[in-house]
């Protein structure tokens, strides 16, 4: 092969190695099963930023905690981006696509926020907030389907 040629094959070889990055879910089952995933990432930051809060996890975790909630937080709506009706979601999530996607990006202010208290200002700062913050509920008395 000539140096060209191996270069060319080179960049080929490169090209297809990073394609999949570039690849979006369309399989409806990956789909509710990434914004679920998502969900219980959240769900798992709480609980542990919590557990730190009441002296049954290492207190010098908790700012980590709110700095990782916000992090997996501000990639919860691209989740829900694809209208894929399912999972617990109630259809409500894309036929009020703007109030759902408000909320969620309230959250995601809110949690960033607080994060940023938690740093500076540690539990005792940050802890008055922490109801205000985590509004998951509101969000899952809307759009979320009651678990039997
Ligand atoms: C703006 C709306 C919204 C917010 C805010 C929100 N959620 Fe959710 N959550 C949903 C929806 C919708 C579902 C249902 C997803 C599905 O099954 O399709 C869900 C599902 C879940 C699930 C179940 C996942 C599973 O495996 O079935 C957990 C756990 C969860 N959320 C935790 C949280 C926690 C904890 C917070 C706050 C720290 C939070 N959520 C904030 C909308 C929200």
């Amino acid at each position: 092969m000539t140096r060209f040629l191996q270069f060319a094959a080179g960049l080929a070889f490169a090209a297809v190695a990073t394609m999949p990055v570039a690849v979006r879910a369309e399989d409806p089952t990956d789909v509710i099963d990434y914004r679920k995933l998502v969900m219980k990432s959240l769900g798992a930051q709480a609980a542990a930023m919590n557990a730190t809060l009441q002296g049954k996890a290492p207190a010098e975790n908790f700012a980590t905690h709110a700095e990782t909630l916000a992090l997996v937080a501000s990639q919860a709506l691209v989740a829900f981006t694809p209208k894929i009706e399912g999972g617990d979601s109630k259809p409500e999530v894309w036929a009020k696509w703007d109030d759902f996607s408000k909320k969620m990006k309230e959250f995601q202010a809110a949690t960033a926020e607080f994060a940023k208290l938690a740093q500076s200002g540690g539990a005792a700062a940050a802890q008055p907030k922490l109801q205000a913050t985590l509004t998951c509920k509101g969000c899952h008395d809307a759009y979320r389907k009651p678990r039997g």
